[in-house]
């Protein structure tokens, strides 16, 4: 199987999300589909746009349903000149409890170099099948295949962010200095809404309303993102009172009721619920000059929320808007085939690279005399996990003290108690003291750290500290049995059993994401005790 050279630095890259790519990279897209479009309409030489290799496939796997992404994909691969595979999910072995990821393997073997483009209800499957498919791709010798995220449950569906800021910028005439814009309907279930946290950072100064009842309200984690962004954000319940609000956006977003997705006690209540975000026509007079509505459809057909006696107005920008999927996804596979990006000049999207200093060994020059006991006896050997919880309440010391033998399976002689710290009037901690472990692995050393962050290790030896380290809150937990996301839609959920390595990254304090689904965990609910 001959393969053309496609070297591009976006080669077999993953889309899972709008932040893979860099604001650079997201710019280089614009600017193809820009001039990829102009000079399809202007019947110009677009072959410097296609593959034109029946050697790289594409392979559409869509388990859930969808006509526009499904079918502009489609159209864009046999654009580019690819061979272009369909997957039919209904008759698949997925029906006899296959794995997705045994399944992609096996679609990989079938060309020298593949780009999967998938739909799931499962959220964080691209991420996932990234990680596994480059293990094997090292196995075999073969490049990376490039996964694009076509949406996946309510988190992500970075491809239509892609089609709909090329949307707004060309409405906007390509200025990328301000957008205000109105995002409504069903905000909490809605994922095209969730990925505009991340792909409206292209412009410099964001004004976002939100225009949605509570029940259909963007999750908080999205509305802090969009603040972290410096976005100014502003909180409706309704069309009527933002209209009333006299604030009105240019731009408007509509999104239909996900009731796909809703359950039973929300979906009791559809019908209140989509009067609030649906336009009626005796609304159109409070709109400014110029407005635009944009959504990424299907929509409703019984009840739509921008109903079809606007669709003949000059208000109508989706019409346009899902043209731009087809422009906009040649783009997004031609650059993870390495076809483009020759030209590109500007920052590549690299995976964060975390500091890994959360494990600080202390002199022990200055511990030489502990006081540390087994019961009335010192310790002579041994370990003495001290500071456990320092300044916590009581209960929760206890508590810290309890997950940690459990998971560290400390089931061995010891002693244990919660006592005054000095650190200052009222506060304490708690100390482990464990004279028969006589060493102490690095693995066990992080493990501690993620489970007790703040903690200090003592290595007892001769009745002196030999050893101390003082242990934070690493930037990553992973790879542990006793860890889980508890997101049930996510692909690392154990009741998936896709073999997921369970990956948690710190966000601020004590706040951790699901690196699949992304989903917000306090820290002490990633632990499974
Ligand atoms: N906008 C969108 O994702 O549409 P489909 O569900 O038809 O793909």
């Amino acid at each position: 199987m001959a393969s053309i050279q496609r070297t591009g630095p976006f080669k077999g890259r993953t889309i899972g999300v709008v932040n893979d790519l860099s604001l650079d990279e997201q710019r280089y897209l614009y600017q193809k589909a820009k001039e990829l479009k102009t000079l399809a309409k202007s019947g110009g030489d677009t072959r410097p746009f296609r593959i034109e290799d029946r050697d790289y496939q594409v392979y559409l796997i869509f388990m859930e349903d969808s006509t526009r992404t499904k079918e502009s994909f489609r159209n864009a691969s046999k654009f580019l000149g690819c061979r272009t595979n369909v997957f039919d999910t209904a008759t698949s072995s997925f029906n006899k409890n296959e794995s997705i990821t045994d399944t992609i393997k096996m679609l990989y073997g079938y060309a020298s170099d593949s780009c999967f483009i998938l739909r799931t209800k499962l959220e964080g499957v691209c991420r996932w099948l990234q990680i596994a498919l480059s293990a094997y791709a090292e196995a075999t010798g073969k490049p990376n295949p490039g996964f694009i995220n076509a949406g996946d449950g309510k988190h992500e569906h970075p491809t239509q962010e892609f089609l709909d800021e090329f949307s707004f910028l060309e409405h906007l005439n390509w200025n990328m200095n301000d957008i205000h814009i109105a995002l409504t309907g069903d905000l909490y279930h809605g994922r095209t809404v969730h990925s505009k946290a991340d792909g409206l950072k292209i412009f410099r100064n964001v004004k976002v309303d939100l225009v949605a009842p509570e029940l259909l309200a963007m999750p908080p984690s999205y509305v802090a993102r969009m603040k972290d962004n410096g976005f100014e954000v502003q909180i409706y319940e309704s069309l009527d009172e933002y209209l009333a609000s006299g604030k009105v956006a240019p731009i408007w977003y509509f999104t239909r009721l996900q009731l796909e997705r809703m359950g039973e006690s929300v979906l009791e209540k559809a019908d209140v619920l989509r009067k609030s975000v649906t336009f009626r026509k005796d609304m159109l007079g409070l709109l400014p000059e110029g407005t635009r509505f944009y959504h990424p459809l299907p929509r409703d057909r019984i009840n739509p929320t921008n109903p079809t006696f606007l669709d003949n107005l000059p208000l109508n920008g989706w019409d346009a808007q899902s043209e731009n999927g087809y422009w906009t996804r040649i783009i997004e596979i031609g650059m993870v085939s390495g076809l483009l990006g020759q030209d590109f000049e500007g920052e590549l999207g690299r995976p964060e690279e975390l500091p890994e200093d959360f494990i600080k060994e202390t002199t022990p020059a200055e511990h030489k005399k502990p006081e540390y006991k087994v019961g009335i006896k010192p310790v002579e050997e041994g370990i003495v996990i001290d500071h456990i919880a320092v300044g916590k309440p009581i209960e929760e010391i206890w508590s810290n003290i309890e997950a940690i033998r459990k998971i560290l399976k400390l089931n061995v002689r010891s002693s244990q108690g919660v006592y005054h710290s000095l650190r200052g009037e009222g506060e304490f901690k708690g100390i482990i003291s464990l004279p028969d472990i006589i060493s102490f692995g690095q693995k066990d050393l992080k493990k501690l750290a993620a489970i007790a962050p703040g903690c200090t290790l003592n290595l007892i030896r001769n009745s002196s500290v030999a050893r101390k380290y003082r242990l934070s809150m690493p930037p990553r937990i992973y790879g542990f049995d006793e860890i889980s996301c508890k997101n049930e839609n996510c692909i690392s959920n154990p009741k998936h059993n896709e073999g997921v390595v369970t990956e948690f990254v710190r966000k601020t304090g004590s706040t951790f994401v699901c690196k699949y689904c992304e989903r917000e965990h306090p820290f002490r609910e990633i632990w499974d005790i």
